[in-house]
């Protein structure tokens, strides 16, 4: 939460470390981010381009990092300008995961206690259409931080793989939930039980990829399709995105009320409403987001 200054003032009268404490938060909360680019991406900037920036150390993902990132989506997340959002690396990294220097000297006690990597599910919880747009290595963490996107483009030099067993440890942020569910069981289990990766096309062709492009274009395709994307009704995106969603938590027959009611629940919608009239009537609908 941001204070404002006159809420800070009446604070500082009453006590100084408070005011100062306070003054780190806001600082903190206004300060750009260091290890992440932001930027309006698409003919009518309605993409959110985020690059993770942190090349030295491969974009491991940090415990900075991560906080930039899930504070960032929560604010793109509330951005009407915004109609979906691209997540990069560079060419030669999407992430070589979590950040392995961060967690070298942790022990089991402090690492439960402070919940390590819940954080990242917040992605999760972003209710626009991600997009990740995959170069060279998306592995471990970065592997999973890909999969919580919605849709993953790979260029032709990627790699994605979930290398923790090499170092004593198993995925932690879905590498053995999520993987499955996109290229079954016996690939995950051959990644996550051996460390070894797959390139591009490999998971293109076990459905971990949508689409594979040369690595110097995935970024624009990926911008290209948000721009597809952006041109439906926002409200009508995020029902699909959430029904999408809900066939990874629920049974069939859940799952299916779920999309039923959420169906019907968009007849009491001026862009259902529109959407079905412009049809009818051979024009370009215009949408509402109500
Ligand atoms: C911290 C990392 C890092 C990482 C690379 N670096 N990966 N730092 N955490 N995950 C740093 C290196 O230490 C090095 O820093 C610099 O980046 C360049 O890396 P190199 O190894 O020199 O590059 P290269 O030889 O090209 O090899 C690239 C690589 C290799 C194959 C990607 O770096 C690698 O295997 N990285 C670790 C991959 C991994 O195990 N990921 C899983 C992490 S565990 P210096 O300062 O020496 O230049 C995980 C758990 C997730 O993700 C759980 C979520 C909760």
């Amino acid at each position: 939460m941001i204070f404002g200054a006159p809420r800070l003032a009446a604070l500082a009268g009453r006590t100084c470390h408070a005011a100062r404490h306070l003054q780190q938060a806001v600082n903190a909360s206004t300060q750009a981010p260091q290890m992440i680019k932001v930027s309006a991406a698409g003919e009518k900037k309605n993409v959110a381009l985020i690059e993770l920036h942190r090349p030295k150390a491969l974009n491991a993902l940090c415990a900075q990092l991560m906080d930039e990132l899930t504070a960032t989506l929560k604010q793109l997340d509330q951005d009407k300008s915004v109609g979906a959002i691209v997540l990069t690396g560079n060419e030669r990294v999407f992430a070589a995961g979590a950040d392995i220097a961060e967690m070298e000297g942790k022990t089991f006690a402090p690492i439960f206690a402070e919940r390590f990597a819940q954080k990242w599910m917040d992605i999760t919880k972003t209710r626009k259409p991600i997009i990740a747009a995959v170069n060279g290595f998306c592995l471990g963490g970065g592997c999973e931080v890909a999969m919580m996107c919605d849709i993953i483009y790979a260029g032709e030099n990627a790699h994605f793989g979930q290398p923790e067993i090499k170092i004593g440890t198993i995925p932690g942020a879905g590498g053995t939930q999520r993987l499955p569910r996109f290229v079954g069981k016996s690939v995950a289990m051959e990644m996550c039980l051996t460390g070894e990766r797959i390139n591009a096309y490999e998971a293109q062709q076990a459905g971990l990829a949508s689409k594979v492009f040369p690595s110097t274009k995935v970024v624009l395709e990926a911008i290209k399709l948000g721009e597809r994307i952006a041109e439906n009704s926002p409200l009508l995106v995020q029902m699909v995105k959430e029904s999408v969603n809900a066939a990874y938590e629920m049974t069939l027959s859940s799952g299916l009320q779920f999309e039923r009611r959420l169906f019907h629940s968009t007849f009491a919608t001026k862009d259902r409403k529109e959407g079905m009239k412009a049809f009818v009537e051979k024009r370009v609908p215009q949408w509402k987001g109500e």
